[in-house]
């Protein structure tokens, strides 16, 4: 990082402030955040760099125990780093307490008060910060206008289903008006249907309020599905930051190939053979552009991208069906060819029609095999 505590912005950058206004500007910045917890022996945190863009909808995607909710505790103020430095809108924020910095957190489980009313709940931040009363409940009925729990503002938290506690929950966390919501798993407790719903309503109230969203997740689903942008943590540390696009497409570790989506992996090489440059993997042999670097490496080919139909991708090779895991909407299918093993996402009756020790034709473009540092 180019940035040391006393010029967290310099001009010109991205988040400075003399930059042109077509420039992302930075309201969320993590410098080299490293957090070791009192006792642990390993990192929770290691050297986390992060620049989150005013306005954007940014998750933080990682499996359980990466460090997700650490970072986002960090930003709020619950804790402190080990090392490192943290910047909320051009101020250096060490130090500063949760109810100094100009942020609110969205937990799983709610959190509201269980003997307040709905409306109680939610004018409760601004009661705190005295508030006109005439403003409390203008603000008040904005805020559950946008989450759409206008009719539920005497009910108390029992009275509500677990979605429309979270909505209140949200509303509460809104009607500060906060540069920054964190959010930390905040649909994790909700069952499938009302989770995709709300991943919807989420990311609409997003667009609608222009607040930044910091958003905690396992789930590659909703973090692909609802971030402008996505950072993917493993033990402590960012894998890759990238559009949803970008990570997906051209996962930048091994780990992010395997973690987003279903990839087929394996250690391969990039060789020079008569001036052009070629990838081989497992046997298979298939041209790459010439600017990819030679060498050992690990190549990434997502399942879907491999197909049974003869002639789809530039690359061909005979192969036996191994095995076919059936999986409702789609089959998978195991297949070996020559010295690994390749596995495609098949429409299921494409599946059904496939019996194992079959002998068939896969076919790929070498164009959709990624190339990752091993
Ligand atoms: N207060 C604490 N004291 C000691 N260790 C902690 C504490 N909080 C978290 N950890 C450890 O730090 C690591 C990262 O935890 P963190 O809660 O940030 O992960 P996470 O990515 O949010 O995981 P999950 O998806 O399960 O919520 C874990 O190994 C965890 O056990
Ligand atoms: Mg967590």
């Amino acid at each position: 990082m180019q940035d040391s505590p006393q010029s967290p912005f310099p001009p010109g950058t991205p988040g400075g402030k003399g930059e042109a206004p077509s420039e992302p500007l930075t309201v969320v910045r993590l410098s080299d955040v490293c957090k070791t917890y009192n006792g642990a022996g390993a990192k929770a945190v290691d050297g986390v760099c992060l620049d989150i863009h005013t306005g954007e909808f940014f998750s933080i995607l990682g499996p359980s125990g990466s460090g997700k909710t650490s970072c986002l505790r960090m930003i709020a103020g619950f804790e402190q780093p080990t090392s490192g430095q943290i910047w909320l809108d051009g101020v250096n924020v060490l130090g500063v307490p949760p109810y100094n910095r100009d942020v609110n957190t969205v937990f799983q489980n709610y959190a509201l008060f269980p003997h307040m009313s709905v409306e109680a709940n939610v004018s409760y931040p601004l009661r705190m910060h005295r508030v006109a009363k005439g403003e409390i409940w203008q603000r008040v009925s904005e805020a559950l206008a946008l989450v759409e729990m206008e009719e539920f503002v005497k009910r108390l938290p029992h009275q509500l289903s677990g979605g429309q506690r979270q909505r209140v929950a949200l509303a509460r966390a809104l009607v500060g008006r906060p540069k920054v919501l964190l959010l930390d798993e905040p649909l994790g407790a909700l069952d499938l249907q009302l989770r995709q719903q709300m991943q919807l309503a989420l990311k609409q109230l997003q667009r609608e309020v222009g607040i930044t969203f910091v958003y905690v997740t396992h789930d590659q689903g909703e973090a692909l599905s609802m971030s402008d942008r996505l950072a993917v943590m493993s033990d402590g540390r960012i894998e890759q930051v990238g559009t949803p696009r970008e990570v997906y497409f051209n996962p930048a570790t091994p780990f992010v190939a395997g973690f987003i989506g279903k990839a087929n992996l394996g250690p391969g090489t990039v060789v020079l053979e008569h001036g052009k440059s070629f990838g081989h993997w497992g046997g298979l042999a298939f041209p790459v552009p010439a600017s990819t670097a030679l060498g050992p490496c690990v190549f990434s080919l997502r399942h879907e991208a491999v197909s049974l139909l003869e002639g789809v991708g530039d690359v061909s090779a005979r192969g036996t069906v191994e095995e076919i895991v059936f999986l409702g909407d789609s089959s998978e299918v195991m297949i070996a060819v020559d010295r690994m093993t390749l596995v495609t996402k098949a429409p299921a009756h494409v599946g059904f029609a496939l019996t194992s020790g079959q002998e068939v034709t896969v076919s790929f473009n070498a164009a959709e095999v990624v190339r990752i540092d091993g």
